[in-house]
This record gives structure tokens, C-alpha cells and sequence, in this order.
């Protein structure tokens, strides 16, 4: 069995995924947290893993590519035919407040977007993408235990990284949106749509308001720490 974009078997994958957008990070992660390791499919150098935890639990790790189109793809075919249950992105963003600060987690608890996709289901008006409350709370109280700056609430998931309205994300800052990233509102429409969970956890890389940068040694704590927290929040869900 195969689908246009996932080369893999149906069983290899579990019933938890946690899913960067870059593929060398998703190899990575599956390195560093996972043993007995077996790389499930790599289509298009989309690479999915799929082993154990350090406490046992069956988790996989799977690359989204970048924006609301690949995680579409790759979202719709891991939950529709693999039998994946949930799935949590880890990825990251950049801040539009001034109470956010770079290194900061942001849980994404709903998504705006300035793409069409809702389109497709033919609304008669605004639909609100959310995360699955049970995988939020569970995400909130890991994050919580570990201390992090957390930030919880809207994200916008943009179809735009290069902005030619270079004022325009000022109005989603106004109206209280957290961050930008690029993948969360169609992951959340996804699951909506097909009775299935989904939540996405972001580190503050950049932003808007805030000046500064972060140090490649900061960077990799932040995503490492952010990790951390997808993987204990999946192992929660693990069967
Ligand atoms: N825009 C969109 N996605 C992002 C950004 C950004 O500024 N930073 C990290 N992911």
C-alpha cells in the first residue's frame, strides 16, 4: 500500500505523530529521542520514522515540508489512510507581541489564517480552526511542569512569508494574534474534518516587535526543549 506522497505500509506508522516541518529534523529528532528506529517513508526526501520512546511508547516522527499546502498532503494521507490518530506539529514562529519574547513556547490553542482553505467545505461563514482541547491540556501542563515561558491563544498560519503588505501583519497584532508560522489552520481543519486531533507547539525563532537574535546554541535549546514537550505530550497518547 502506498498513497501519492507516503511510501510506507499501513501499520508502520503509530497512532501518535510528531511532525517538524523540515525533513533533516524530523531525522533528528527520531536520533535523539527515539531507539529502535525504522524509517517508514521518504517520498519526495519527506522523511517518516516511526520507534520507541526512552519510556517504551510507540511514537512517529514525520516531515511536513513548509505551509498549509504540504501539511495538507501530508496531514489529510496519515490520518485518512494510515490511522493515524493525532498529530502535533513542532515548529516555529515569529512573535507579534511585545510580551513574547524570542525562545518563548507558543501553544497554539486555535489558528487564523489569510488562506482559502476553507473554501472547500463551502461554509456559509467564518470558520474557527481550534486545537483538540485534550492534547492542548495535556501539551499545557507538560510545558508548565518544564518551566518554559509559555504563551497560549490564536496563531496565524499565513500563506506568505515574503509580505509585500509589509504593515498588514500590524492588524493581526491588533486583534491579539500571538505569532505567525505557515501550517497550523489547515493541520486543524484536517483533523476537524476527519474526527481526528491535532495540536501545534511553536518556539518564538523571530519577531516582529521584539529586537534581538538568538545564538544557533539558543535556537537548537529552544527546538530541543520544544521537543521535548511534543514527545512527552505524545507519549500520554502512545497505545
Ligand atoms: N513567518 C512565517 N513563518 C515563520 C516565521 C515568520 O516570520 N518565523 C518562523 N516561522
Amino acid at each position: 500500500m502506498a498513497t501519492p506522497h507516503i511510501n510506507a505500509n499501513f501499520g508502520d506508522f503509530a497512532n501518535v505523530v510528531l511532525m517538524p516541518g523540515d525533513p533533516l529534523r524530523a531525522k533528528w529528532m527520531a536520533d535523539t529521542f527515539l531507539h529502535d528506529v525504522k524509517m517508514v517513508t521518504s517520498v519526495r526526501n519527506i522523511y517518516g520514522y516511526t520507534g520507541l520512546t526512552k519510556n517504551g511508547k510507540k511514537i512517529s516522527i514525520m516531515a511536513s515540508g513548509m505551509g498549509q499546502p504540504s501539511i495538507g498532503i501530508y496531514s489529510y494521507e496519515l490520518f485518512s489512510k494510515y490511522g493515524v490518530d493525532m498529530i502535533i506539529r513542532v515548529g516555529t514562529c515569529g512573535g507579534y507581541q511585545q510580551n513574547i519574547n524570542l525562545y518563548d513556547v507558543i501553544i497554539a490553542s486555535a489558528a487564523s489564517t489569510d488562506s482559502n482553505w476553507v473554501h472547500q467545505y463551502g461554509l456559509n461563514g467564518h470558520y474557527s480552526a481550534c486545537a483538540d482541547y485534550d492534547l492542548l491540556e495535556t501539551a499545557v501542563n507538560v510545558a508548565r511542569s518544564k518551566k518554559v515561558n509559555l504563551h497560549v491563544g490564536n496563531v496565524l498560519s499565513s500563506d506568505i512569508f515574503y509580505d509585500a503588505d509589509k504593515d498588514g501583519w500590524k492588524k493581526w497584532q491588533d486583534i491579539g494574534v500571538l505569532c505567525v508560522e505557515m501550517e497550523a489552520f489547515a493541520l486543524y481543519c484536517n483533523a476537524a474534518k476527519l474526527r481526528k486531533k491535532a495540536l501545534c507547539i511553536l518556539t518564538v525563532s523571530d519577531s516582529f516587535v521584539v529586537e534581538g537574535e538568538l545564538t544557533s546554541e539558543q535556537r537548537q535549546a529552544g527546538l530541543t526543549r520544544m521537543m521535548e514537550i511534543g514527545i512527552e505530550t505524545a507519549e500520554k497518547f502512545a497505545k
